[in-house]
């Protein structure tokens, strides 16, 4: 599908600009050409030798190369490409584009260009989570900016967190999805997956036996129809899915907290099995055996996310989707919690242990709605998931 289609691609500079070599050999592979664009900090970074010799293109590095102003003029070079990328997008190319500046070749391009642009955001976790980055983050959105990750986890500076840039298999997967023609292409949806861990102390934890199948697959086949998927994740048991943004999380608080910052999105698909309750005080040392007897855990009740979402108001999802997992009177349940969580749809399924669903490959379920119960007949859980996402296109294109 990447096969003649032309990728601008801008690299920022940043430490993670070497993997942005990594994604020129993936994109060519598939058949892409890169027309390739080294800022000055990126060529700190990297050298344009590489850059040229892996892309086997010319690399445009100066707004005023006269040169290129004869061969190809910055507008018309912002123009020839089916997307613009940019890997690492760092906290000065993301604020230069909210703030519409156009001092350099990459800045210029980006206010030039009419062609879609995909960002792949690359920075410490701290500067991502700066207000005035979070500012031009929602900012870029608005402006119609798709954008990868950036992604949690060990950044290169030592620290811990959201900043990372996406792998090269994830912006390829996003830049496919960018230039795909499916029902979903545009559209941003959240998806909440897999089980959430709450901790006894540091060594113990109270979980849950969803393996994240069910909401792995309804983010790869909302992925697949073009949409860009932001995916959090508790500790679940099967890989996230690739082409999609993912926010691994361990507990229902740090799941709110992620779901809050992936917000405003068209769509959001609440599938995790939340903990209902966390241990309130949580012990920071492991708890050791006493004579005096157990330990008595107390809990308290962790928020709801589905129903928070739902809730509102302003900059409410347009499609909100929750799950629910239950072992009697399906229908009337799930129907009761559709009303009472303020959510649009409900899956519901009958997770008994004798259907063999929960950690099983199939699934069987009702989706309820305003105009009442639909069962769906058993089927894989990739089955449900295209289903389930091809209605979501429909109801959000409707
Ligand atoms: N959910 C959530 N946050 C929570 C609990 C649940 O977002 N703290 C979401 C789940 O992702 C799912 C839906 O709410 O989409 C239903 O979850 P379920 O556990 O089945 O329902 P409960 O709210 O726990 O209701 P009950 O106790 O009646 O089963």
């Amino acid at each position: 599908m990447l096969a003649s289609k032309r990728i601008l691609l801008i690299i920022g500079g940043g430490i993670a600009a070497y993997k942005s070599l990594e994604l020129i050999r993936r994109l060519m592979e598939r058949g892409a050409a890169v027309i390739p664009v080294l800022t000055r900090a990126g060529a700190e970074f990297v050298t344009p030798l590489s850059v040229s010799a892996l892309a086997g293109e010319k690399v445009y590095r100066d707004l005023f190369d006269l040169t290129d102003e004869a061969e190809m003029g910055h507008i018309q070079l912002s123009r020839s490409a089916d997307l613009v990328v940019v890997a690492p997008a760092t906290a000065d190319l993301m604020a230069k584009m909210a703030g519409g500046h156009a001092d350099d070749l990459a800045s210029t391009l980006l206010m030039a260009t009419d062609t879609p642009v995909l960002i792949a955001p690359a920075m410490n976790v701290r500067m991502w989570d700066h207000p005035a980055t979070q500012r031009n983050h929602q900012q870029l959105r608005a402006d119609g900016i798709s954008m990868v990750g950036p992604n949690s986890g060990d950044m290169a500076c030592g620290e811990h967190g959201p900043g990372r840039m996406s792998e090269p298999l994830e912006i390829v997967a996003a830049i496919e999805a960018a230039l795909s023609d499916g029902p979903l292409k545009g559209k941003r949806v959240l998806v909440t997956s897999g089980p959430t861990h709450e901790p006894i102390d540091p060594v113990r934890y109270i979980a849950n036996r969803s393996s994240g199948g069910q909401g792995t697959a309804v983010a790869r086949a909302l992925a697949a129809l073009g949409a860009d998927v932001v995916f959090v994740t508790g500790p679940a048991d099967i890989p996230p899915p690739e082409g999609v943004t993912v926010h691994k999380v361990e507990t229902a608080l740090q799941m709110d907290q992620a779901v809050s910052s992936a917000l405003p999105v068209d769509a959001g698909v609440f599938a995790a099995a939340v903990a209902d309750w966390r241990v309130n005080r949580a012990s920071d040392q492991k708890l050791k055996k006493s004579k005096d007897g157990v330990p008595a855990l107390e809990f308290v009740q962790n928020p709801d996310i589905l129903a928070k979402v739902s809730q509102m108001g302003e900059g409410r999802p347009d499609l909100v989707v929750g799950f629910a997992a239950e072992t009697q009177d399906v229908v009337a349940h799930a129907t009761a919690k559709r009303a009472r969580k303020g959510c649009d749809w409900i899956v519901a399924n009958d997770v008994s242990p004798e259907t063999g669903i929960m950690g099983g490959a199939e699934n069987a379920v009702v989706l309820i709605t305003e105009d009442g119960a639909e069962p769906w007949p058993r089927m894989s859980k990739d089955a449900v998931a295209t289903r389930l996402a091809e209605r979501i296109a429909g109801a959000l294109a409707g």
